[in-house]
């Protein structure tokens, strides 16, 4: 019987992260104050505690993971690399389709790789409690079970269409200790700008971001820190777990490399969790393809521009070099929320520049079929971000079918969707319709919003 799942023992765990910022062939340019002058860690000082920000701006190859926060990731890590033996024999494909399980977390999803590191780092700081946005509420959720694990109160602000469709994900932060609101909420004055320009608005991560840092700052006892569950460089650093731990499974299967890499990318966390070792592998020779995946209605990598932009709506981040839909960017109402971001981690982004990464767009239809297909094959319910990779997965397979090749594929299972069944609801009630941007409408309105902001050069080895 072949195998389905490849496990490590806990001594197995990888002891470092890997950082991407060290191997990349052109350096990646810096964040920038809204004038213009680059960003000082000092300045970071209010929102994140030093540690952190030691780690967001550094160039070391690899990172020590403290051991006590080892034995506390040792909780859910190493996670099982899988292999979808049933999904292949539907598709008649030769090729191999391996995952990593990251819905095994007790968030349910990958979001815990980098929460636990975050409220651990802030508690050696000495910072008392924890603020954040949640899209999809996997973020919120997960950083509630951080912060209980180690002692910290934390703060949730919830996209107003994530906290309508997924009530249950609320119950889960306050289940954990978390507070949670729906954004834009009354309690900040960017929430209540928001409310003000449309008093119905879904709600976007970049409105969520612009409440949660206003309520770190604006906390008077300076015990109070931001804390964020993808783009920026710490964050991607802290899932690289993801990718070391699967290179290690791959080889217990006897495979000495994967031909094809997938995640699906919002903020690009466990895409990159997953694919930058593998992206170390391909700057150092080996053929892989690697592909982040986004939704056709929100298309960062795809269709917008690489620019100098803020990370949330109101102004309050850096600008980051990264491809963005702009700022102002409200995302179609679309079930997989977490996708729902209108900027790139700014490493994925330079990644893309460099042209180590195959992005591509799918339809939310083409995705919840894939859903549907995986759950009646393999068994799961997948998040509806999954979907995205799982969809990309089977055009892949389908793509080796027809070309006869035996290719080994690589994706990231990033979540669970069983408090997402609203969505599969909709999709199997027929209520669902994919939402495609026209060109004109879409230009126009990410030029409004990056007008009179620094460009970033496009710098790029053009060896890819
Ligand atoms: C299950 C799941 N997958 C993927 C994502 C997308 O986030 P990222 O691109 O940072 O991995 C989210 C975000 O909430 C998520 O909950």
């Amino acid at each position: 019987m072949e195998p389905r799942m490849i496990h490590l023992t806990t001594d197995e765990m990888p002891r470092q992260w890997y950082n991407l910022a060290a191997d990349l062939p052109t350096p990646m340019q810096p964040p920038l104050t809204p004038d213009g002058t680059p960003l000082t860690p000092e300045m970071l000082a209010p929102v994140f505690p030093m540690n952190l920000i030691e780690q967001e701006v550094s160039q070391e190859r690899w990172i020590d993971i403290p051991e006590e926060l080892l034995g506390m990731l040792a909780r859910w890590r190493p996670s099982p690399l899988k292999r979808a033996l049933d999904l292949e024999r539907a598709l008649d494909t030769p090729a191999k389709i391996f995952y990593k399980d990251e819905s095994v977390s007790p968030a349910g999803s990958h979001k815990p790789n980098s929460a636990l590191p975050q409220a651990w780092y802030n508690r050696e700081f000495g910072i008392k409690r924890l603020t954040t946005e949640t899209g999809a509420g996997q973020w919120g959720s997960a950083l509630s079970f951080a912060c209980s694990l180690v002692g910290l109160e934390c703060k949730v602000f919830m996209v107003r269409i994530s906290y309508d469709q997924k009530p249950y994900r609320k119950i889960l932060m306050q289940t954990w200790g978390g507070e949670c609101v729906a954004s834009p909420s009354t309690e900040t004055a960017s929430g209540r700008k928001f409310l003000e320009q449309d008093p119905d608005t879904p709600g976007s991560l970049g409105m969520a971001i612009s409440e949660a840092i206003e309520a770190a700052v604006s906390d008077k006892t300076g015990k109070t820190r931001y804390s964020l569950g993808s783009v920026l460089n710490h964050v991607m650093l802290h899932q690289t777990i993801i990718g070391l731990e699967a290179k290690k499974q791959l080889a217990k299967a006897g495979i000495a490399k994967p031909d094809v890499i997938i995640g699906c990318a919002g903020g690009g966390s466990n895409f990159a969790g997953l694919a930058f070792p593998f992206v170390c592998d391909k700057i150092n020779g080996a053929e892989i393809e690697i592909y982040p995946v986004e939704p056709e209605s929100c298309p960062t990598l795809t269709r917008a521009p690489f620019a100098y932009d803020y990370g949330d709506t109101t102004g309050l981040t850096p600008l980051l070099p990264m491809f963005s839909l702009g700022h102002n960017f409200v995302p179609a109402p679309l079930h997989a929320g977490g996708l729902r971001y209108h900027g790139m981690a700014p490493l994925v982004s330079q990644a893309a520049v460099e042209g180590l990464l195959k992005p591509m767009n799918l339809p939310q239809l083409e995705c919840y079929a894939a859903a549907i297909q995986w759950a009646r094959t393999e068994g799961p319910i997948c998040a509806p971000e999954t979907s995205h990779a799982i969809a990309a997965t089977i055009r892949e397979a389908i793509k080796a079918r027809e070309e006869g090749r035996e290719k080994v594929i690589l994706f990231n299972y990033s979540g669970h969707g069983l408090l997402d069944l609203s969505g599969y609801d909709a999709y199997l009630g027929g209520r669902l319709s994919n939402y495609e941007l026209p060109e004109d409408d879409f230009r126009a309105a990410v030029d409004a919003s990056l007008q009179g902001l620094p460009k970033p050069e496009r710098r790029a080895s053009g060896k890819w």
